[in-house]
């Protein structure tokens, strides 16, 4: 009988607009090497994870350098140059160009490239909490802040109840054959947990860690930094 296998995946052809940096965000330095060779090098030292995919824009002019940098990660690693114009997008084309590679009950970890802070503790986590899962889940965090809605000028209207709201992270772990016919169904999701619910299912939440945050601000860089320090 084939057991499922897991495969992770991560999109990488974003620009990263909001970081007002040279390179795209994935591609900055963080202790010594760019971000996503973080994150290949954590899915590398999973014995879980059977292969990576990295899909980048066609143009991208950067991953080859970083493959080249990898070493033994780079042995379990295939680039896929074909990014698209939304993150949605870039994990589709990502899927069907891995088509021949995934069966349709093998595991796909969609992971973001800016999330540097994963460890494989996380990947084993989530992994080990899916494993009898018939829909798939993802790592997220309950919300802790008091939320508010603002309205023009910034200031605060209402203040929305915490209860049950939880902050989405990656990895986003779902079944390949389920996961494609989600995310070739929809078209407005941030994130394939979004297109999955969008077909009536309930992706499981499991608890993440505040060190697995999204690098989206110039000084995310230096929290990163800590985080990799063993400091926070
Ligand atoms: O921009 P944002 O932080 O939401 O991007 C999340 C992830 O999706 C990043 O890893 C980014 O590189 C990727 N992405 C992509 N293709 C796009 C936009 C974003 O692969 N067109």
């Amino acid at each position: 009988m084939h057991s499922p296998r897991h495969f992770a995946l991560i999109p990488a052809a974003g620009v990263g607009a909001r970081m007002a940096s040279g390179r795209p965000k994935q591609y900055l330095p963080l202790g010594g090497k760019p971000v996503l060779q973080h994150v290949i090098e954590t899915f590398h030292a999973s014995a879980l994870i059977a292969h990576t995919f990295v899909v980048v824009s066609p143009g991208d002019p950067y991953i080859d350098a970083l493959v080249a940098a990898s070493g033994p990660a780079a042995q379990r690693l295939t680039v896929i140059r074909e990014g698209g114009d939304t993150r949605r997008l870039s994990v589709l084309n990502g899927l069907r160009a891995i088509r021949g590679a995934a069966k349709d009950d093998d595991w796909v970890l969609v992971h973001d490239a800016a999330r540097p802070g994963l460890t494989p503790a996380l990947v084993e986590r989530l992994a080990a909490s899916l494993r009898d899962d018939p829909v798939g889940g993802l790592l997220a965090l309950p919300v802790v802040d008091t939320l508010k809605r603002s309205v023009e000028g910034g200031r605060a209207e209402t203040t929305v109840p915490r209860e049950g709201l939880w902050a989405a992270q990656t990895p986003q772990m779902f079944r390949y054959a389920l996961l494609a016919r989600a995310l070739a169904q929809t078209a407005d999701v941030t994130d394939e947990s979004g297109a999955i619910e969008q077909l009536g299912l309930k992706p499981k939440l499991v608890e993440g860690s505040p060190r697995n945050f999204k690098l989206t601000l110039p000084h995310d860089l230096a929290l990163a930094e800590l985080h990799l320090k063993g400091q926070q």
